[in-house]
């Protein structure tokens, strides 16, 4: 039987807030909120750990979003309710969260209000409702955007006004990656709220992690139009387990560190892409097997790709962007070492069914895959892509259409 691609569709704005309308109303004595935000997941386009080095990432906005319909309390009590979670109804008081004293999902929304709270806003509870298309575990930042979908909604109805300008939004994306280090406890390193928060419609998000920039400084959109060459961006989901995400996650970081701590750098981003090899001499002594050279080699030649790929967009040339997305894979998989066997398949199958260039986005060690590829061909590259799948053996991955979205609000 030949292969039928599964897709997975985006709600329209009106779609997904009916939906969470019902669920609210269902969980709360068919009350209404007092209004349904969304924030978006993402795909990285290029830029791949090197958020948490102070380097460059290049993200953009899914069409697919979680969306939150929320009620204001008087008190600090928070209830929860998701359609993706129906027998995991969640509730705390925001004066009993702290960091390791909530767990389960409910945790990344209220580890948003206490990071706001401990930014010197005043944050009340609050009865709130989800639901999301975007794929849970699937490397596209379906936490991030449960996170900042609850940023710009507490953020409204406690007239904190962050949400209406970029400056502000930098200061949503700070208190979503503390709820997610320190009160979910994820190490992650701030690519995905920034996306989530920060894109634009029709665009990328360049963003610059070094410390101490500003929020100009820190983000600037970049064109990103890849239909004006033909080309779509196609997003894979190989629902591929992902085993030991976290400690590998945590192991990669660590290993960031040690290098630049032996170095005698603040970050790896220190490192000019001309002192690549001067670095590499210094690390040599101490690192026996070779692991920090691989790594420090990824995260430099990284950041070096993500700026070509800017200039190479900026210019009009998105056709051209193709062999560095490649190469940022490779990178990925053979120096950094987080691909795997589907992520692999699902790039050397792409590039062989036409992508001009194809890459693992995300944590890796399963999760998502992007491919850029000729507007023609993407039905084709999908069949070939899900039969390949078939013909290993492995469960149909499923494929997603993304063209560049815009970043959380209001619906
Ligand atoms: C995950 C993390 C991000 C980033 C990427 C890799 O998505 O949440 O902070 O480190 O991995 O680029």
């Amino acid at each position: 039987m030949p292969s039928t691609p599964q897709w997975l569709e985006s709600w329209t704005p009106a779609g997904g807030a009916r939906r969470v309308r019902t669920v609210f109303s269902r969980a709360f004595d068919g009350g209404a909120p007092d209004g349904v935000w969304f924030a978006p997941g993402r795909v990285n386009l290029i830029g791949e750990h090197t958020d948490y080095n102070a380097g460059l990432c290049l993200p953009t906005a899914l069409p697919h979003r979680t969306y939150v319909a929320l009620r204001a309390r008087e008190d600090d009590v928070v209830r929860l309710v998701s359609a993706q979670a129906p027998d995991e109804p969640w509730e705390t008081k925001l004066s009993e969260v702290a960091p390791g004293s909530v767990g389960g999902w409910g945790s990344y929304v209220a580890g948003v209000a206490w990071a706001l709270a401990e930014a010197g806003h005043t944050v009340h509870g609050f009865d709130a409702a989800v639901d999301s298309c975007v794929p849970f575990g699937a490397g596209l930042s379906s936490s991030a955007s449960l996170e900042c979908a609850f940023a710009v909604a507490i953020d409204d109805v406690s007239a904190l006004g962050l949400a209406d300008d970029d400056a502000g939004r930098t200061e949503l994306v700070d208190a979503c990656r503390r709820a997610e280090n320190e009160i979910a406890g994820a190490p992650t390193g701030g690519l995905d709220q920034s996306a989530s928060l920060r894109c634009a419609e029709g665009r990328a998000l360049l963003l610059d992690f070094r410390p101490g920039l500003s929020a100009v400084e820190s983000g600037r959109e970049v064109p990103f139009d890849p239909a004006s060459a033909g080309l779509e961006l196609l997003v894979v989901d190989t629902r591929a387990p992902h085993a030991l995400v976290d400690g590998q996650y945590g192991a990669r970081r660590a290993a960031c560190e040690r290098a630049a701590a032996l170095l005698g750098l603040a970050n790896l981003r220190e490192i000019a892409p001309d002192g690549l090899d001067a670095a590499l001499a210094e690390l040599a002594p101490h690192d026996g097997d070779g692991v920090l050279a691989r790594r420090v080699r990824h995260v430099v030649t990284e950041t070096e790709r993500t700026a070509r790929f800017v200039e190479l967009v900026s210019r009009g040339l998105v056709a051209e962007v193709g062999p560095l997305m490649t190469a940022s894979h490779a990178s990925l998989r053979d120096d950094y070492e987080v691909s795997c066997r589907e992520l692999d398949l699902v790039v050397d199958t792409a590039m062989a069914a036409g992508a001009v260039g194809a890459r693992m986005t995300g944590g890796g060690f399963g999760g998502s895959a992007i491919a850029l590829v000729p507007r023609d061909d993407v039905e084709r590259v999908a069949t070939t892509v899900d039969q390949a799948f078939a013909d290993a053996g492995l469960a149909a991955p499923a494929f997603l259409a993304a063209p560049p979205s815009a970043g959380a609000g209001a619906v």
